[in-house]
């Protein structure tokens, strides 16, 4: 049965199910300290459990199509799916092709990153509406001179109501394929519970954009901010409701931003997009002019390697900092590589190659603020950590660069150009080849480096 609930919920802000009760651990993605009280009027229905489900219904009779006979509301048939071109090349790879008409796309990352200059570049390539809640016409007006865009392909409406921006879409009839909301956060729905930013306004806005979308054959871009840690308020709570989710990432006081794709309803997830900020714009970097890696020279705690972001090697710099704790605990700090991952690594590297962990600060990051999900670092990640415990660049590659009887052969081989270091690191200590390994010896000689082979991570001992 339908029914109000008035009074206090709690909202996890890590998968947005709503609860009656609260709980330290989320009982639906079992994620810790992660319900948040919010009161207000929220419509669903409850189940037994106390967990309140929203209603997926909407008034609408729902009608039996035949897809062979599908056809838009003026009776021409349509393709069931059109897509466009972004006219960016990196932007459509990460979609697939391009945009799919009616596709709802989350854009989110965090406040300054540049999601709306890079929408901004996507509605003046391609003509369409950009609802503006956070800056004021005047303000677009200026950045899209800046950016050298065409004025004309860009109607922009100032409005903090979804309310409105789909009424315009109703009113034009299908005149934009294209509309931006920027960005969620600021705007509100009208009836709904909660101030503008809450989770339920959030969540009743999207699902309004996804209804309008749908019915009117119209892709919507919505932005969506998220904190660093992980705000109630932000994308974690639409993730399930729209068809691609993308985040955009990077150091803010750095220029590289990478567009990554966590959800695509309509093709591959893996692929990434690799833009610069700069003067006048996002600019798309190809593949061939990528390098991240800041100085030839090589220091202690310092590696390199190739990471695979989708189909694209990338070759970036690890450093590490390790040195004697004074706390009562020891400090880990990461830094663009999973925490559980780093924390593995230090077990492996305190068993494998005897560092007393116990006793060590490690701090761990990677160049040009790229967040690493590819375990073929792993290697790279420890002998980093080696490198700055032994307070000794590494200088060779144990294979095959010493000869027979394990002697380095002197002047060639102690090249500090050699270090680039690729492989997972096993629970034993094994080093396993990963996937595209040919590609990344590749883009290593393209920057100048060679790829050293390691086989068992004991062998890091050979290279200081
Ligand atoms: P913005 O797109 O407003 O970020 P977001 O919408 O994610 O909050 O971008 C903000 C930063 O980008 C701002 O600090 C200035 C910089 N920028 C450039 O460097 N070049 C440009 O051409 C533009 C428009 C912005
Ligand atoms: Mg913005």
């Amino acid at each position: 049965m339908m029914k109000k609930i008035s009074g206090t919920v709690f909202v996890c802000s890590n998968c947005g199910n709503e609860f009656r009760r609260w709980a330290g651990q989320c009982p639906s993605c079992k994620e810790w300290n992660s319900l948040k009280e919010v009161t207000g009027r929220i419509s669903g229905t409850t189940s037994k459990g106390g967990r309140v489900q929203r209603s997926s219904r909407t008034e609408n009779k729902s009608e039996v199509v035949n897809l062979g006979r599908l056809r838009q509301n003026s009776g021409e048939p349509r393709e069931i799916v059109d897509v466009f071109s972004t006219n960016i090349g990196e932007f459509d790879r990460v979609l697939g092709k391009g945009v799919v008409r009616g596709a709802v796309v989350l854009f989110a990352g965090e406040p300054g990153i540049g999601k709306s200059t890079l929408l901004t570049q996507l509605v003046g390539n391609v003509g369409g509406l950009y609802a503006a809640g956070e800056e004021s016409a005047e303000q677009i007006g200026l950045r899209v001179k800046r950016l050298g865009l065409d004025a004309n392909k860009f109607d922009v409406l100032g409005t903090n109501s979804i309310d409105e921006i789909i009424e315009v879409l109703e009113r034009t009839n299908k005149l934009y394929k294209l509309v931006v909301v920027d960005s969620i956060q600021v705007m509100m729905a009208s009836e709904a519970s909660g101030a503008t930013g809450s989770p339920s306004q959030i969540r009743e806005g999207t699902f309004r954009l996804v209804e309008a979308a749908k019915r009117l054959g119209v892709a919507i871009f919505i932005v969506g901010h998220v904190t660093k840690d992980g705000d109630i308020a932000g994308p974690k709570l639409l993730e399930h409701m729209v068809d691609t989710v993308l985040y955009f990432e990077g150091e803010k006081n750095g220029d590289l931003r990478i567009l990554r794709c966590s959800k695509n309803r309509f093709g591959s997830n893996d692929e990434v997009g690799v833009f610069v900020m700069e003067e006048k714009g996002l600019k798309e970097m190809r593949s061939d002019e990528i390098n991240l890696v800041a100085s030839n020279a090589m220091a202690p705690g310092k590696v390199l390697t190739v990471v695979m972001e989708g189909s694209r090697p990338m070759m970036v710099e690890i450093q590490a900092l390790v040195t004697e704790s004074f706390g009562q605990f020891p400090k880990r700090v990461f830094s663009g590589v999973d925490f559980n991952r780093g924390q593995l690594l230090m077990a492996v590297a305190q068993k494998v190659l005897g560092i007393p962990m116990y006793n060590q600060d490690v701090y761990v990051s990677v160049s040009g603020g790229l967040r690493i999900e590819d375990t073929g670092a792993d290697l790279a990640v420890v002998g980093a950590i080696w490198s700055s415990f032994k307070n000794q660049a590494l200088k060779s590659a144990p294979n095959p660069s010493f000869d027979k009887e394990g002697k380095n052969d002197g002047q060639t081989h102690r090249s500090a150009r050699t270090n680039v270091l690729c492989g997972e690191v096993s629970l034993l200590g094994e080093v396993k080849k990963v996937r595209g390994w040919e590609r990344r010896k590749k883009e290593a000689e393209r920057l100048g480096r060679k790829m050293v082979e390691i086989e068992k991570l004991v062998d890091l001992k050979k290279m200081v």
